[in-house]
């Protein structure tokens, strides 16, 4: 059993998370963050939160870090979020021409759902034509999620059924109820890891990008400088979108509001 967390405690990881992701914690998430690090207390048997905090400090345990960074974000996604985005993808692939491939990159994609519902609209509407989706995100956790495609049928819900029957593979036997991303679909997605928060790897130029529901757990400082450095790899006339909640009012000035949560490069 845990020594309830000290509000010096919690400061430590607000810092920590802060310093690490960009990611702002509220008080108000002091039970959230106790509850989701409980276990990594019990893993290396530490009875205070100061102490697991100390650890984190300890060059001895460099992995850590990353294990309560995986903890730390929130990755709540689904097929399909936000429908208005993927006819956006739709109308862009309906019209482009010429031979380069379109690229599209799902910054901060979580589990990949995000990118895959990106991938099945190309692959419907591009045809035979080259297409590439790039997924990154900061917890490794969720990327090895991603690069398998294999996902609960319930969390599938919203892929419309034609495109369940085309890019879906349904469980059999002892793997009945998932359901896996099609083998071809899942080799036009590459899941990379990147912060946000720190400068990127080279993931080449993008015709769009979804930034999506990131931004929200960001103050003003943060958003500018992420939305700056994500937007420097997003090509003139390229296409931007944010989740609805969020905004790019006071963040930058880079592109131009197309439709709400929709921008554009000029
Ligand atoms: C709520 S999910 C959003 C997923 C998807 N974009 C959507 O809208 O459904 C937020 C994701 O942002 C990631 N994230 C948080 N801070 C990040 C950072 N500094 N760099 C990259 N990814 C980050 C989290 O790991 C999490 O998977």
């Amino acid at each position: 059993m845990n020594t309830p967390i000290t509000d010096q405690e919690f400061s430590q990881f607000q810092r920590f998370i802060y310093d690490a992701a960009g990611i702002h914690l509220s008080p108000a998430k002091k039970a959230l963050v106790c509850g989701r690090l409980a276990k990594r207390l019990q893993a290396h048997r530490l009875e205070r939160y100061g102490d697991y905090f100390a650890l984190l400090q300890d060059q001895r345990h460099a992995a850590e870090a990353q294990t309560a960074i995986d903890l730390l974000t929130t990755n709540e996604t689904y097929f399909f979020r936000e429908p208005k985005h993927f006819e956006l993808v739709r109308s862009i692939a309906a019209a482009a021409h010429g031979s380069a491939p379109l690229r599209v990159w799902s910054a901060a994609c979580s589990t990949g759902e995000e990118a895959y519902s990106i991938a099945m609209v190309l692959a419907d509407t591009l045809g035979g034509r080259a297409f590439e989706v790039v997924g990154t995100d900061i917890s490794t956790r969720v990327l090895q999620q991603a690069r398998t495609g294999h996902y609960p049928e319930q969390r599938t819900r919203n892929i419309p059924p034609a495109y369940l029957k085309r890019f879906c593979l349904k469980g059999q036997a002892e793997q009945a109820g998932t359901l896996l991303v099609e083998r071809s679909l899942r080799q036009r997605v590459r899941f990379v890891h990147a912060n946000l928060n720190t400068s990127l790897p080279d993931l080449g130029l993008f015709d769009i990008v979804f930034l999506r529901n990131v931004m929200i757990y960001f103050n003003g400082d943060t958003k500018r400088q992420v939305v700056a450095r994500v937007l420097s790899l997003l090509k003139p006339g390229g296409h931007f979108c944010i989740g609805h909640s969020e905004s790019l009012n006071d963040i930058s000035t880079a592109v131009l509001p197309v439709a709400p949560s929709i921008y554009r490069r000029p």
